[in-house]
């Protein structure tokens, strides 16, 4: 059963300006320390920054909630498998608002695809429940 989908295009120029304005600040307040470190060792250290921004924004909206002010954006966390595949780990408010929309005797998982293409970052995140045996 599908719970949600979410989907964002992100302007990966937009990113670059936002860390020439803020930096550290941003980079620290939004990215966990595994996507700065991913991030920061690529060639096109925006690029995957924004993908990773546009995933955190497609899960708000998978969610159903969106991104409000006060919420914590490390709560949705992209990791990498060794294969290359993105995995999407909710923490905090996040995986709260994950358990409360999961019907009882169910599991989910979330799904989350990625691809960038100067300028542009999307993600697509579903979140879908299986039936616990
Ligand atoms: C997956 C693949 C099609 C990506 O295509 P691409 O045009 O280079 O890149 P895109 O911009 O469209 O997508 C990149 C994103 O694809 C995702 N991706 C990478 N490997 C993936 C995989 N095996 N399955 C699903 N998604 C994958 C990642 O999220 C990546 O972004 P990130 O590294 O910043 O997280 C390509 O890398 C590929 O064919 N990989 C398989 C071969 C390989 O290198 N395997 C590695 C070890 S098995």
């Amino acid at each position: 059963m599908i719970l949600g989908v979410g989907t964002d295009l992100a302007n990966i120029d937009r990113i670059s300006g936002v860390f020439k304005r803020h930096g550290d600040r941003f980079r620290k307040r939004v990215f966990t320390e595994t996507e700065q470190r991913k991030s920061e060792r690529r060639k096109d250290v925006a690029a995957t920054y924004a993908k990773r921004w546009a995933a955190k924004e497609a899960c708000s909206k998978a969610l159903g909630t969106g991104l409000r002010m006060g919420i914590s954006w490390k709560d949705m966390a992209v990791s990498n498998l060794n294969t290359g595949q993105p995995v999407m780990s909710v923490t905090g408010w996040a995986e709260e608002r994950l358990i409360s929309m999961t019907p009882n005797g169910y599991r989910a998982t979330i799904h989350v695809s990625l691809t960038d293409d100067h300028p542009w970052a999307q993600a697509f995140v579903i979140i879908e429940a299986q039936l616990l045996p």
